[in-house]
């Protein structure tokens, strides 16, 4: 396979002179980190897990423990995974131009590359809440629970949300289940961002959960040029100006300006 990402001069003139940038992101972004997809065929988590039963309220309500089992398993292996190429690309990126990260990921690999997202619009699987009262749970429930890292990584391992300590109510996951709504402003920031955007870059998602997806249709609808990076053509591919056929952690270091030295990553 050809190792170099080739890019369109003209695409590569925008994105260095570009003064303000959008980029939307999706679980394609963390896969060469090892976060699994959702909806690759043979690899993706909706492929072995059912979103019904763990991803919506009434998952929730009719087993609790299985649901937080099911994403504090995610949350751990995602605490001992890497940011890639792909995450360390855009924070330099940001160095040279306003570069705002929406993105649909609950993992925190942006902020561990040294980026600052604009908007987390699935949530975050650090960020715990009561079911109940809604008061943001204290505390790092991921490595906190005295339990040695590589145990309890194969599988998700059943187990008992903790109680509230303002209410005693169950703790549950940060994230958004489908029929949820989206994190406060979450959704509008983003807009504004995509909106203002001299360029709009979508990385790594198949463009089908809304209203993430309706994010890129914004920028096509003003003539705001819209990359896409992804190895695969998704549902988005017709609204994309340009296509990047490959990997995040290839294509990205390519396509964003000022390559040399990385920011550490965490
Ligand atoms: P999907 O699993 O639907 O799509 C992942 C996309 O990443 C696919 O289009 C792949 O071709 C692409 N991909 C795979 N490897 C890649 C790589 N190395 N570089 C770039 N792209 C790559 O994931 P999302 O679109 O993020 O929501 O899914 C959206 C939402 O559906 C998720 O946030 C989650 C899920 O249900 C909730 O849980 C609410």
């Amino acid at each position: 396979m050809d190792d170099v990402v080739s890019l369109d001069p003209d695409l590569l003139e925008l994105a260095r002179t570009a003064r303000t940038v959008a980029v939307l992101t999706g679980a394609g972004m963390s896969a060469e980190s090892g976060v699994p997809t959702f909806r690759e065929p043979g690899k993706g988590l909706w492929d072995r897990w059912s979103p019904a039963q763990l991803a919506t309220p009434e998952a929730w309500e009719a087993d609790p423990e299985l649901v937080w089992s099911w994403y504090l398993w995610r949350a751990r292996q995602v605490r001992l995974l890497r940011p890639n190429d792909g995450h360390r690309a855009l924070a330099r990126w940001a160095r040279t131009a306003r570069v705002r990260v929406v993105t649909q990921n609950v993992d925190d690999l942006h902020e561990r590359a040294g980026s600052e997202v604009l908007a987390h619009l699935h949530g975050s699987l650090f960020a715990f809440r009561c079911s109940a009262c809604g008061t943001p749970y204290p505390g790092d429930l991921v490595d906190g629970l005295g339990l040695d890292r590589a145990e309890g990584l194969d599988e998700p391992v059943r187990e008992r949300p903790p109680a509230c300590p303002a209410c005693g109510g169950p703790v549950r996951p940060g994230v958004v289940w489908f029929g949820e709504l989206l994190p406060e402003g979450a959704m509008e920031r983003a807009a504004e961002a995509v909106a203002q955007a001299d360029l709009v870059v979508v990385v790594g998602t198949s463009g089908l959960v809304q209203p993430a997806a309706s994010l890129p249709l914004i920028a096509a609808g003003r003539g705001i040029p819209v990359v896409e990076v992804n190895p695969e053509d998704t549902a988005l591919t017709p609204h994309a100006t340009w296509s990047v056929r490959a990997g995040s952690a290839r294509a990205l270091p390519r396509l964003a300006p000022g390559g040399g030295a990385e920011p550490a990553s965490r």
